[in-house]
């Protein structure tokens, strides 16, 4: 029986019940009492950063096309909310500066970083996280671990994540290969056991499985004793862990 607090991280927000990734996912988020949130994020042709899953804008806005085509201004007022449900029209995508500004300070929020742009993306995102003073509130993830090594590397006091879906022999020693101090594992949660959650603990890092939805899978997760469960219901998950 594992006693530690498993921490509840909001995936793309709450996603299972509001539209992913939107300031109203977020917030839903933060009112079901989740400890931190998980979001995706892109590069608009100007240079600002996004918070969207996918590379273009058709799958959950009304618009159509690559984010990396268009300004700010060309997003800005799309309806990212009526794909999802009525009730959530006049939902937008927001800026990652939006998202810091609704997220409580103390709370953790993992951005993933979707694609480099030829390494745009790591430049912007740190100078962002440098001017916000709240590096210490963030992981960064992504599943291209190229772009996590050059992130640690330009800046040290960046916490990041190793992000990925493989059935690996030995995951807390895939971490320390790769030649920088990794904050955390963020692997898919059927691939990652019990003895895998303790090697990591034991080798200094924590573990963020992602994304469960079901209450056995939560169950199993947190007998295991993971840091936390990246989870579209986070008030599904907190009654779980009786809080
Ligand atoms: O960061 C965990 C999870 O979000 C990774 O997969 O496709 O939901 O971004 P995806
Ligand atoms: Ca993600």
């Amino acid at each position: 029986m594992n006693t530690q607090k498993t921490l509840v991280i909001g995936h793309r927000g709450a996603a299972g019940e509001a539209p992913e990734n939107t300031l109203g996912s977020f917030a839903l988020a933060v009112d079901q009492g989740a400890d931190g949130v998980e979001l995706d994020v892109h590069l608009t042709k100007d240079g600002e950063i996004v918070v969207c899953h996918d590379l273009s804008l058709d799958r959950t806005t009304n618009g159509t096309g690559l984010i990396c085509e268009k300004s700010w201004k060309e997003i800005q007022g799309l309806d990212a909310g009526s794909w999802f449900s009525e009730s959530f029209i006049g939902e937008r995508v927001p800026l990652l500066r939006e998202v810091f500004d609704l997220v409580p300070r103390g709370l953790l929020i993992n951005v993933e970083v979707k694609h480099a742009y030829e390494g745009r993306m790591e430049k912007a995102l740190l100078a962002f996280l440098r001017e916000s003073g709240r590096m210490e509130d963030v992981v960064i993830s992504s599943f291209n671990h190229k772009v996590i090594h050059r992130i640690k590397l330009a800046e040290p006091e960046a916490k990041v994540g190793l992000l990925y879906a493989a059935d690996l022999f030995n995951h807390a020693a895939y971490a320390q290969q790769i030649g920088i101090e990794v904050h955390s594992l963020h692997p898919h949660h059927h691939l990652f056991e019990k003895e895998d959650a303790a090697a990591a603990s034991a080798a200094g890092l924590a573990t963020y499985p992602y994304t469960a939805n079901d209450v056995q899978d939560y169950q199993r997760l947190i007998d295991a004793g993971v840091t936390g469960i990246i989870t579209d219901f986070p008030a599904r998950l907190k009654k779980v862990l009786g809080a």
